[in-house]
């Protein structure tokens, strides 16, 4: 029994469908709610869907990943006296089913919400694990809580239409979860990538194996207190290359700054973990190949040092703290590394 409110609280029901309004229809046949509302990202028209049901439309960027936005949707709940009894659907990418998430999760103490994610990231990262919130501040992701839907439905119909450099930024990601838990889904990967298309018809496969590692990942560390913490492979240096990034004016997607801290990171695991270098030059090479020459002024590394030290998963500890690779599949979480190593990172990466 308390495995089963476990469940319940941190890790949603996949459903792999390619047809998720039909899917809907099951559930609320299943299910007794007493209304349904969608947030959906403007990306979708209300037309666009077959089910007519109230839509609330959001800008997915992250300017709009603010209270502002979580206010307007708590706005259009109370519009449409939602109650408990009322299931709230969220269509879209990360940002739309973070919102939602938190919207769902503070309105009137918790109403039952779905998700439905339309982008490669939010399909094998942000449906499983149960974090929603906003920006605060300019700080990322700094209000929220974990709350997680009742079910998340996977529709890979809805990569068609997703640009390339979100389909990369999603891919870096499910590259990421293989390379700290299963190596040969990483293969697997790799060669699906550079053979046929990541939306090929195996594609389903792939993610939903990327996303049965991830759940299985968080049912053991919920709270991301300890094991989870390997989901943050690539993420130390990665979050300050997309803070750099914003701060210059020039936004990288989220998954371009993961792949070239990840890259950061084999060339530290190397260093310090006897890591073999194949993989960090196989990594080196996708980098360069798919998402583009990293490009960073020498007089940004104090900037992005700083950046790396204000992680908020540093806590204490002198140095910043970083998720390393044994060898692939063997990540070590909590290694210290001296700031003179991570210039040499840096520098191995800015010279590729
Ligand atoms: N909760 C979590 O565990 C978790 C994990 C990873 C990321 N995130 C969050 O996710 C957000 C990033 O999400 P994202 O990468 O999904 O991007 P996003 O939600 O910002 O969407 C990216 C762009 O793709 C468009 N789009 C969405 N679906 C589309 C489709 N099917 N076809 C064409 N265009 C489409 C959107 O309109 C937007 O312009 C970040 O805010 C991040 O913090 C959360």
């Amino acid at each position: 029994m308390l495995i089963c409110i476990f469940w319940r609280t941190f890790a949603a029901y996949m459903v792999y469908t390619h047809n998720w309004q039909s899917a809907l229809l099951s559930l609320l046949e299943k299910r007794m709610f007493k209304q349904v509302l969608f947030v959906a990202d403007s990306f979708f028209s209300a037309r666009s869907f077959r089910l007519s049901y109230p839509v609330f439309t959001i800008n997915a960027d992250e300017v709009h990943k603010s209270i502002d936005t979580v206010q307007d949707i708590w706005s259009f709940l109370h519009d449409n006296d939602a109650t408990r009894s009322t299931l709230l659907v969220a269509v879209g990418g990360g940002v739309v089913t973070d919102l939602a998430g938190f919207a769902a999760a503070t309105f009137k103490r918790g109403i039952p919400y779905i998700t439905v994610p339309t982008t490669l990231l939010a399909m094998v990262d942000a449906s499983t694990g149960g974090k929603t919130g906003f920006n605060f501040r300019g700080v990322k992701n700094e209000i929220g809580c974990f709350y997680s839907p009742v079910e998340t439905f996977i529709d890979v119909s809805f990569l068609s239409t997703l640009p390339r450099e979100q389909l990369l930024s999603g891919f870096a990601e499910m590259l990421k979860t293989a390379v700290v838990a299963d190596t040969v889904l990483l293969y697997e990967l790799i060669d699906a990538f550079e053979n046929t298309a990541i939306w090929s018809a195996d594609c389903e496969r792939l993610i939903q194996r990327a996303v049965e590692i991830k759940q299985a990942v968080v049912e053991a560390d919920p709270r991301d207190t300890g094991l989870r913490h390997i989901l943050n492979f690539g993420h130390t240096a990665g979050h300050a290359i997309e803070a750099l990034s914003i701060e210059k004016g020039a936004v990288l997607p989220h998954g371009y700054a993961v792949m070239q801290g990840m890259v950061a990171a084999m060339y530290l695991s190397v260093l310090t973990q006897g890591l073999p270098s194949d993989i960090l030059h196989l990594f080196s090479r996708l980098l360069l190949e798919y998402y583009g020459r990293p490009v960073c002024r020498c007089s940004d590394f104090d900037r992005l040092i700083e950046l790396i030290r204000s992680d908020k998963k540093n806590h204490s500890a002198l140095n910043p703290l970083f998720v390393l690779l044994r060898k692939a599949g063997e990540p070590v979480i909590g290694v210290e590394v001296s700031e003179a190593q991570i210039r040499e990172a840096l520098e191995y990466l800015y010279s590729l």
